[in-house]
């Protein structure tokens, strides 16, 4: 199964959603369906009626963040995955490179994981090294780190997607070499087998994807979709990307 997950992170309106209209349309006449499944992550204000709009339909509505407490608490403007699993939620993002730059720490992503997954969300879990890190060869070391120090052998694996998205390249139109993308992905499952002493959750490439350069990751078979950022605000653009992708 391959993921196509659209992260909208600060956009979108209750219009919006003929976007995903669109999309939807989409995705019911592709006789490629059967081989992948589309996430749309749009902001918390969004959740409530998108999730009830695609209920019984193809696109699965996730959050962009979850609060690392469960159930209700007095932190002001958190929300936690108790909260978004009772608006029709299934999946949330954890990590993501936006967040831990706001300072989100290993301990608190451990415990935005833990309850996510105590929540039945499924959770994507982002990683991603720095163009310093990059530079400095440090790339797998700073990688594993973040893997190790934030998901525990007692989650549940089969909740669990990895999103690896290298900090230097989200937003960019900079891309890893298919080379160093795929020893990069190959490594990733390695550790993640290791944490779950079985076979590696599904782990997915973002930043910069888009129609063209989807090209070239079909070639990686170790990539199990994609995380997208500035393409999934389109129809047109995100459409664009499964179809060139299976082409
Ligand atoms: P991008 O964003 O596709 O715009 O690079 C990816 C992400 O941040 O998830």
């Amino acid at each position: 199964m391959r993921y196509f997950i659209g992260n909208w992170k600060m956009f979108g309106l209750p219009k919006s959603i003929n976007i995903l209209k669109k999309i939807n349309t989409f995705y019911t006449k592709d006789r490629n369906k059967g081989k992948y499944r589309i996430i749309i992550t749009p902001p918390y204000t969004l959740l409530e009626s998108y999730a009830k709009h695609f209920k019984k339909k193809n696109i699965s509505i996730g959050s962009q963040n979850s609060y690392q407490k469960d159930e209700f608490s007095s932190n002001t403007a958190a929300v936690s995955p108790y909260m978004i699993k009772s608006v029709g939620a299934k999946y949330t993002l954890i990590g993501h490179s936006d967040n831990r730059s706001e300072g989100d720490t290993n301990e608190m992503l451990k415990d935005k994981v833990k309850f996510a997954l105590k929540n039945n969300l499924k959770v994507i879990f982002c990683i991603g090294e720095n163009k310093k890190e990059k530079k400095n060869k440090k790339t797998l070391n700073v990688l594993k780190k973040q893997l190790v120090k934030v998901l525990d052998k007692k989650f549940n694996h089969k909740s669990l997607i990895v999103a690896y998205e290298p900090i230097w390249s989200i937003g960019t139109g900079k891309l890893p070499s298919a080379i160093d993308l795929k020893k990069t992905t190959i490594y990733i499952k390695k550790i993640l087998k290791k944490i779950f002493k079985r076979k590696s959750p599904a782990v997915l490439y973002g930043g910069s994807v888009d129609g063209k350069n989807v090209e070239m990751f079909k070639e990686i078979r170790e990539i199990d979709g994609f995380l997208i950022g500035g393409a999934s605000k389109s129809s047109k653009k995100f459409i664009d990307i499964i179809k060139n992708y299976y082409r």
